[in-house]
């Protein structure tokens, strides 16, 4: 059976984050949203929350699974025994970091683990999570950028 691992902070999920869920739910058998419990990043939602929305949106994706975890990825892909981490990519902005974080997780487990990147579609190639928080923050519509349920806890968060 093929699994894979999707690593973020999902502070909040995007339409570009469920983009790439949707797309490797159908090329693998199995896909487990991991969900960076980071105390050091002060986000926006805790852990669980974050872990909810996912919940939530991919409600109708029967083979995608979400777990938070704390410490390395290597050591949570060891734990869930799956080998491959799926990444997106936006802009060639991101690449520099991405072939690095690649390299050394590649490095650090040995070669187990491999990282395979998808390209973001073009509709969501500006979207990051924080832009969503900023716009989130001043009461601008959001409702491009994340799904409904995802919106509406941004508005309940800054009481708008
Ligand atoms: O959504 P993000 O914040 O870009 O995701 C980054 C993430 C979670 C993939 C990365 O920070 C990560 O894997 N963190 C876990 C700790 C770890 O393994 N660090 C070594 C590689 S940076």
């Amino acid at each position: 059976m093929s699994r894979a691992i999707y690593p973020g902070s999902f502070d909040p999920v995007t339409y570009g984050h469920l983009d790439i869920i949707r797309r490797s739910s159908a090329m693998f058998d199995e896909v487990i949203v991991g969900v960076l419990n980071n105390s050091a990043k002060n986000p926006l939602f805790r852990t669980e929350e974050r872990e909810q929305m996912l919940v939530e949106v991919t409600e109708e994706l029967a083979n995608v699974s979400v777990i938070s975890f704390d410490g390395l990825l290597v050591d949570f892909m060891r734990e869930q025994d799956v080998a491959v981490i799926i990444r997106g990519l936006r802009a060639v902005t991101d690449f520099e970091y991405e072939l690095q974080i690649a390299q050394s997780n590649r490095k650090v487990s040995r070669e187990t683990v491999d990282t395979v990147f998808l390209t973001t579609s073009i509709e969501y190639a500006y979207l990051s999570s924080s832009i969503v928080r900023e716009y989130a923050r001043y009461g601008t519509d959001v409702s491009d950028f994340v799904p409904p349920y995802v919106a509406q806890k941004l508005k309940e968060r800054f009481s708008l």
